[in-house]
This record gives structure tokens, sequence and C-alpha cells, in this order.
């Protein structure tokens, strides 16, 4: 708790200035509370004294001064604070998505979208909340509730004493109760992260519900879920809304035994009545800043405990980062080589002993039966996971000893899931090389056979793709995904399963803009389809994790083998079909 406040602070380190600012007016504030309380005392003596009737006046304009000094203080204390605190809440939200979206693919894996999201959103605002209202309030209340006491403290020690044995008293049941708000907002925050989830699922999914009718069903258990929010919720407001009617009540002794012993030393003349007016004024505002204080503390407790989860977030683990002293790889040749890999997703193993050689320029299929390691063999290469035996090479050095960023460079990808963001076209096609122009994008397209419909659209390349897409086609997709793999100009190319989603039309289309694609290229193939990877130098066989065959389509039709199995499943029904598809 502590550190997480520690670090909290630190977000502020930069905005010390805003910061001695607000302290400076707070004295001010905090101070004039103090200033009020004592005069109280000089003021009403000369009133009692009924000899010095210029007081009459001086009283007003001395209330009217205070006041106003003490407003303009505020006002810049207030102003100040809020400023630091929204600019040290933006950095902490900055710097949680920088080291989010920087996490490995395990990571995203273990973490469900919503939970994430729900960092991002949730813990933060509650995080907002907290620096909002107790920094705003925590220095200017205790700087207020120092000088108070000190007035206290100076007109009666003794009746000082009495009192202040009754705040150390209230302290321990707000203790108690703030740690039962910590505990129902975390809760709640949880099922809040379950609700985000549910949102994004059944946002992004809504095609499935819809033509399952599930809606009904999506209905009932977003609403559980957001009962079980409110639940949570009930116990924390109830928890919030106790604490400060049992502060009030411990103080209310208090009170009264002041007023009791203090009176009793006015009549016995051992305390003037202005003296104990003084005392009760400071005595009664004292309590102001000391409820708030606790209060701050109940949202403290609260806050502290989204920024826990937030660092905690933070400071997750990343398996993949560069090595000490790991080098830039330069543009390599895109000789790939597994020696040995086996890998597993922290099961049973996936991959085992997986040897290969890609040479550069050559192409490698990858067949087999569903589930038996393609994506995962494939993905191996630009790191999204390390291998857990073994090791893989390109242009004989270990991915491992070089920067993650120079090994991506060297690699394009195309995946069956064409993953278009919501900005133009040409934007999207750029991020395989930020920063190209318009007729490298368009150079890219043309290969990519993508040109011409992106020319037809209204807004031609400055067209927004819209959310996930909708308004194209599934090859039209894939044809600006792999533009943009046309655009990264990488020498090692991946496409996995890159056509399999579209009809024979559009997929001759996107098999042209591949051939385009992989000249000079290293490119690792995966396909159900044997017509795509008739012509590959390998074929490799993979099932249930190991390489079962491995050769050109000759020689691996030679053996009566799982691939001629599977060849002549194909192309018998496809024969039969449509004689056309004859590659
Ligand atoms: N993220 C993951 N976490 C845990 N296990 C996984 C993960 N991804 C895949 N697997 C498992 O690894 C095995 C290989 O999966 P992989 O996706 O590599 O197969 P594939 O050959 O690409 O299959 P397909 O042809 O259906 O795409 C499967 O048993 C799968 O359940
Ligand atoms: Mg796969």
């Amino acid at each position: 708790m502590k550190s997480t406040l520690v670090r909290t602070l630190g977000f502020f380190k930069p905005y010390w200035g805003l910061l001695l600012i607000s302290a400076l007016c707070s004295a001010i504030v905090g101070g004039m509370d103090g200033a009020i309380a004592y005069l109280v005392e000089p003021v009403l003596k000369k009133i009692f004294a009924g000899k010095d009737t210029g007081i009459f006046l001086l009283v007003p304009a001395g209330i009217v001064t205070l006041s106003v000094v003490r407003g303009f203080a505020r006002f810049i204390y207030d102003s100040t604070i809020k400023q630091a605190g929204q600019k040290a809440i933006q950095d902490i939200r900055n710097s949680l998505y920088a080291s989010t979206i920087r996490q490995d693919m395990a990571f995203y894996n273990r973490k469900a979208t919503g939970e994430l999201m729900s960092r991002m959103t949730n813990d933060i605002s509650q995080m907002q909340e907290g620096i909002g209202q107790v920094v705003t309030g925590l220095f200017r209340d205790l700087i207020s509730a120092v000088s108070l006491m000190g007035v206290i403290f100076y007109r009666n020690w003794e009746l000082a004493i009495i009192s202040f044995v009754v705040i150390p008293a209230t302290a321990y049941p707000a203790q108690l109760i703030g740690k039962k708000i910590k505990n129902a907002s975390g809760r709640s925050l949880n099922v809040m992260g379950g609700l985000t989830a549910i949102l994004q699922e059944t946002f992004s999914g809504v095609k499935v519900i819809k033509a399952f009718g599930l809606e009904k069903q999506t209905i009932a258990s977003f609403q559980a879920t957001n009962l079980e929010f409110f639940r949570q919720i009930r116990r924390y407001i109830k928890y919030e809304s106790l604490a400060m009617p049992v502060s009030e009540a411990i103080i209310s002794l208090g009170v009264a035994g002041v007023v009791y012993f203090g009176g009793s030393q006015v009549i016995s003349g051992r305390m003037t009545p202005s003296e104990f007016f003084s005392f009760i004024t400071a005595m009664v505002m004292v309590f102001t800043p000391i409820k708030k204080l606790q209060g701050s503390y109940n949202v403290l407790q609260r806050s502290g405990g989204a920024a826990e989860r937030v660092f905690h977030l933070m400071d997750e683990r990343r398996a993949i980062v560069d090595r000490p002293g790991a080098a830039d790889m330069g543009r390599s040749s895109g000789r790939v080589e597994f020696r040995n890999v086996s890998f597993n997703y922290g099961g049973e193993p996936v991959l085992r002993n997986i040897s290969l050689v890609a040479e550069s320029s050559r192409m490698v299929a990858l067949v087999g039966p569903s589930g038996g390691g393609k994506t995962t063999l494939v993905s191996l290469i630009p790191r999204f996971y390390d291998v857990s035996k073994g090791a893989i090479f390109i242009d004989g050095l270990d991915i491992r000893d070089v920067t993650v960023a120079s090994l991506v460079s060297q690699i394009a990808l195309v995946d069956q899931e064409t993953i278009l963001f919501n900005e133009s076209i040409a934007n999207n096609i750029r991020y395989g090389k930020p920063g190209a122009n318009l007729e490298e994008v368009a150079e890219a397209a043309k290969a990519a056979f993508a040109h011409d419909f992106i020319q037809q659209l209204p807004d031609g390349y400055d067209t927004n793709i819209g959310d996930r897409g909708l308004r194209l086609s599934g090859g039209q997709r894939q044809r600006i995904c792999i533009a943009r793999a046309i655009l990264k100009n990488a020498p090692i190319l991946i496409l996995d399963e890159a056509t399999s989603a579209l009809d024979t039309e559009s997929e001759q289309m996107v098999q042209k803009a591949l051939d385009n694609l992989m000249v000079n290229r290293t490119t690792f193939v995966i396909a159900h389809r044997l017509s795509t990877v008739l012509h590959a130098d390998t074929i490799i066989v993979l099932e249930q994790g190991r390489i079962v065959e491995s050769g050109s389509n000759d020689d691996l039709l030679k053996n009566s083998s799982l691939y001629s199995r599977l060849h002549s499943l194909q192309f018998s029904d496809r024969n039969a079909g449509n004689p056309s598809d004859e590659p």
C-alpha cells in the first residue's frame, strides 16, 4: 500500500512546480482557519469590554477581506492541484497502455480483453477520483487541522488533551470501515471487468448472436452480471455511508466533554469567556478537516486497491525481451533453420523435436491435420512465443540473440484473420511501412490486385475501413492485408491459411497477389488446400507436433503416406466437382 502511494506520487514529479504553488496556497487557506479561530478571542474581548466601538466596523471588513483572500488562495490551490492530478493520471494511463501493448502473445492468451479494458478505464478512473479528492483535500485539511490544533493548545492545553483523547478513538473504527470499503470496491471492480468483457465480446461477436438468436440469453447473462455488480456496489455504499455517522458520534462525545469541563472552568474563573469561545471555535472548526481527512482515508483505500491492480498489470513480467547486448540483425537473406525445436503452451508438448531448413527465397509448405501445430510452428519465428527446447536461426543467428525489433522487421505475416484498423485504407496498408508515401502504397496495392477495387471506392485510398471492415468482402480485405505485407518488403513471409476463406475466383486473384509477394522471399505457407502448395520447394507434413514426412510434391506422392492420402482425397473430390480446378 505504501509503495503504491509512493509510486503514484512519483507520477507527480514532473509537475512539482504546480504542486509547489498549490502547497503555498493551501498553506494560506489552512493557516487562515487557524487565524480566524485565534482572532475570536481579541475581538470578543474588545467587544465585551464595550469601549472600542471602531471594532464594529473592523470586524465586518475583516471578515470580507479574510474570506476574499482565502477564496482566492483556494481557487489557485484547487485549479493547480487538479491540473497536476489530471496530468499525472494521463501519464499513468499512457504508461499502462505502453507496457500492455508491448506484452507478448502468451500474456494476451492469459488475459481476457475485457479485463485489460477494465484496468485501462475503470481502475484508472478510480485512481483519478482518489487523486482528485485526496490530493486536493489532503494538503489543505492537514494544514488547517494543524493550525487549528495549534490554537486549541495555545488557548488551553488541559482541555485540548481531554478533547484529543477522542480523536484517536475515531481512528480505529475508521480504519476498520476503510478496509471493508477497499475489499468491497475491489470486488465490484472485478465484476465491472466481467461486464466490460461481456460488452466487448457480444458487440464484436454480434453476428453469431444474431445468427443463433441468442439475444435473450445474452441479455440475461448481462443482467445477471450487472445485478452482481449492484450487489457488490451496495455493500460498498453501505460501508461508505457508515463511515461519517460513526465518526461523528464519537466526535460528539469529545465535544460534550469539552463543553462540560470548559464551561466549569469559565464559571470558576480560570478561563475568560473570550478564550473559551476562541477555543470552542477552533474545536468546532477542527472537526471539519479531521472528518474530511477520514473521508480521504476511505477514498484512498478504494483507489489504492485500483492503483495496486494498475501497477500490478504495469509490472507484469515480459517473457520476450531483448537479451542484454542483443544485436540489430540488419536485413537477412531469409534462411530459416529450426534445430531440434520443441514447444508447449504450458501443458502437453505441441511441437516435438522439429528440425527443418528453409533456404533463402525458397517456399516451404506446412500441411497436415487440424491441431497438428502448423500455426504454432510459424508463430515461433517472430518470437510470438519462445521455444521450449532447441533453437531457431535466421542466417545462422539464434533469433533470441538479436533485437526483437530487428527480428520482426524480417518477417511479413498474412493471416487467415484479416485484421484491419478503423482508419483509411492507405493507412491500413501503411502499417507495413510507416511513413510510406501514397505512390508506394498504391504500388503495393497494385501488386496485391487491390488497386482497382480501392479506386472504385467512394474516397479511394482515403476510404475509412469502418469498424471491423464490414463494408469489404473477405477477398478484398485479404488483398489489403497482402498489400500491407508487400509494402513491408521483408525477406521472410508467413502465409497462414491466407486463402482459405475465399471462393475460387477471389482465391485466384489472391493467389496471384501472393505469387507476386513470394518472389525473392523465403515463404512459409500453411494451407489446407493442397493446390496452393503443390509447387512448394519443400512440403512438410505435421501431425501431432511431429514432422511425419517431408519432401517435394513428387517425393511425397511416391510414398503411400498421409500426404498422398490427403492428396487423393482432395483432388478426386475437386475433380469430380469442378474439373477446371485441376492445377
Ligand atoms: N494459445 C494456445 N494456448 C494453448 N494451446 C494452444 C494455443 N494455440 C494452439 N494450441 C494448441 O496447440 C495445438 C496446435 O495448434 P495449432 O493452432 O498450431 O494447429 P494447426 O496445425 O495450426 O491447426 P489448424 O490447421 O486447425 O489451424 C492444438 O492442440 C491447440 O489446441
Ligand atoms: Mg492453424
